[in-house]
């Protein structure tokens, strides 16, 4: 879990609260994230791990309870306070706020102490729950029916890791994410490479949370699919009469974001032409609307995502190296969820208890036979695949199931759960065999079962096997069982 909470402070004026501000950083370490409207507090509760919201009643947009009724649904983990004016509150209210399930008022005027101590103890409130939940649940778990017993995954929420919303146990994420928050600190571009649905728009979104630009915009633009004429003058604007159809002037996303983030998805789709006026923009932090003789600058952080490895592009002449350089201030290559198993059980976990929380049916958790089948299946579209699935299996569970095999799609339960292991311990080829190749043999049956079993998270293994990580790694590598997923 990260480390440093955050609060969503969704507030009119912002110098009324800056004393409150202030007691929330400084006296206590948390992180402050701003909005003063409806609309921007929702997308920050979208893309930002939020712990707490306060929430002002006069809050500009539909209203405030309105806002704490969505968190509930977007960060259901979150607690939600709201800040009513000093004659506030009558019975419909109360009921709307019931429906918010708000942890706690508080009255205007703001007292700052007083604000740093409620959040406090609703950030104590939230753990303690989030630890009893946990807790019910391993009860539930040990004294349930055999299927769910022993799984080591049955844990999983415990020791999980995220990056604002990107959840992880695997080694190969974790680094990444190490580099993502260091890249996220500096102005330098970051390119974000790895197959469809693997993560790289939320590890977009991520690297901004984490910047210092968190108080400007984050805006996306999508590559693909779009004319020259059209990118460039989302991107860079344009003057009245450009093009025909060209009526006013148009600034641009460039200069829209200024101080902020762009996130440019599919990068590798740009044509030759607007690879040029890219470049112009990342070396010098120039914008050329289209149509203009005036160059503006402008000072926004650039993260492009790509399916497509640019390296190979280049070698290939299809897109200019100088431009691939430069964007790849930082290279991130997300890998595939077949290359990190161990994430497939916490996500499938983290999925169910998102659309359970949306969809309001109770459910037990998951059968050991569902997270079986998950990890043989090969997700050519990832996270994404996972989570559609999911999404499906809970929408055909019922208040008090388990999810289990019934509830799967056809694809997935076709697949065959392994269980071979217990046959294949009694057809090690021992006979004839040499003492040497027959403990190998042992050996390499003892790893690759601990490895399964342990859902390919290697510090447990080696751990439990009495290896050192290195002694693991080269046992993985001399019986090349990296390779066997
Ligand atoms: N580590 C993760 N934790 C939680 N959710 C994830 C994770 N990775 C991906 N997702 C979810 O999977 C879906 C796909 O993620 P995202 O859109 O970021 O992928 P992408 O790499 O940009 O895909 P594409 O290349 O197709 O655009 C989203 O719903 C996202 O929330
Ligand atoms: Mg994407």
């Amino acid at each position: 879990m990260a480390s440093v909470s955050t609060i969503l402070l969704a507030i009119t004026y912002e110098q009324e609260w800056a004393a409150a501000k202030s007691v929330l950083t400084n006296e206590y370490g948390y992180r402050v994230l701003v909005a003063n409207t409806e609309k921007k507090a929702l997308k920050l509760a979208e893309d930002a791990n939020i712990d707490l919201v306060i929430c002002e009643s006069s809050l500009e947009g539909e209203s405030a309870l309105h806002v704490l009724q969505q968190c509930r649904v977007i960060c259901p983990n979150a607690m939600r306070i709201l800040v009513k004016e000093s004659n506030g509150g009558n019975k419909k209210n109360r009921e709307a706020a019931e429906r918010a399930a708000i942890y706690q008022f508080i009255r205007k005027p703001i007292d700052a102490e007083q604000v740093g101590m409620v959040v406090k103890r609703a950030l104590e409130a939230a753990e303690l729950s989030r630890r009893h939940r946990l807790i019910s649940r391993e009860l539930k778990l040990d004294d349930d029916s055999p299927v769910f017993a022993n799984r080591p995954g049955g844990k999983v929420s415990a020791d999980c890791s995220n990056f604002e919303k990107l959840v992880y146990v695997s080694e190969s994420m974790a680094e990444l994410c190490n580099i993502a928050k260091q890249a996220a600190r500096t102005d330098l571009p970051i390119l974000i490479q790895g197959e469809t649905g693997t993560g790289k728009e939320l590890m977009a979104r991520a690297i901004h949370f984490n910047s210092n630009r968190t108080d400007s915009p984050l805006i996306v633009q999508n590559c693909g699919g779009i004319s020259d004429e059209m990118l460039h003058s989302e991107l860079f604007g344009h003057v009245r009469g450009a093009f025909p159809g060209a009526i006013s002037d148009r600034l641009g996303l460039f200069r829209a974001a200024d101080g902020g983030t762009v996130f440019l998805d599919e990068i590798s789709e740009i044509s030759p032409a607007f690879q040029v006026s890219l470049l112009r923009l990342v070396q010098e932090g120039e914008v050329k609307p289209l149509g203009s003789d005036r160059v503006y600058h402008c000072d926004v952080r650039i993260i492009c995502a790509s399916n497509r490895r640019l390296s190979e592009m280049v070698a290939k002449g299809d897109y200019r190296q100088d431009l691939y350089f430069r964007l790849k201030g930082f290279e991130l290559v997300v890998p595939p969820l077949r290359e990190r198993r161990e994430d497939i059980a916490v996500l499938a976990e983290f999925f169910t208890q998102k659309y359970t929380e949306l969809t309001n049916v109770n459910l037990l958790g998951i059968s050991n036979d569902v997270l079986d089948r998950l990890q043989l299946h090969p997700f050519p579209g990832n996270v994404r695949e996972l989570e559609n699935e999911i999404q499906r299996m809970v929408a055909l569970a019922s208040d008090g199931e388990y999810l289990t095999s019934r509830h799967m799609s056809e694809e997935f339960s076709a697949i065959i759960p392994d269980t071979s292991f217990k046959a294949s311990y009694a057809n090690l080829p021992l006979d004839g065999a040499t003492l040497k190749e027959k403990v190998e043999s042992l050996e390499k049956h003892l790893v690759t079962e601990a490895l399964r079993r342990l859902r390919w998270n290697q510090s447990k293994v080696a751990k439990e096997l009495g290896l050192s990580r290195v002694g693991l790694a080269n046992k993985i590598k001399r019986y090349q069982l990296a390779n066997t997923g």
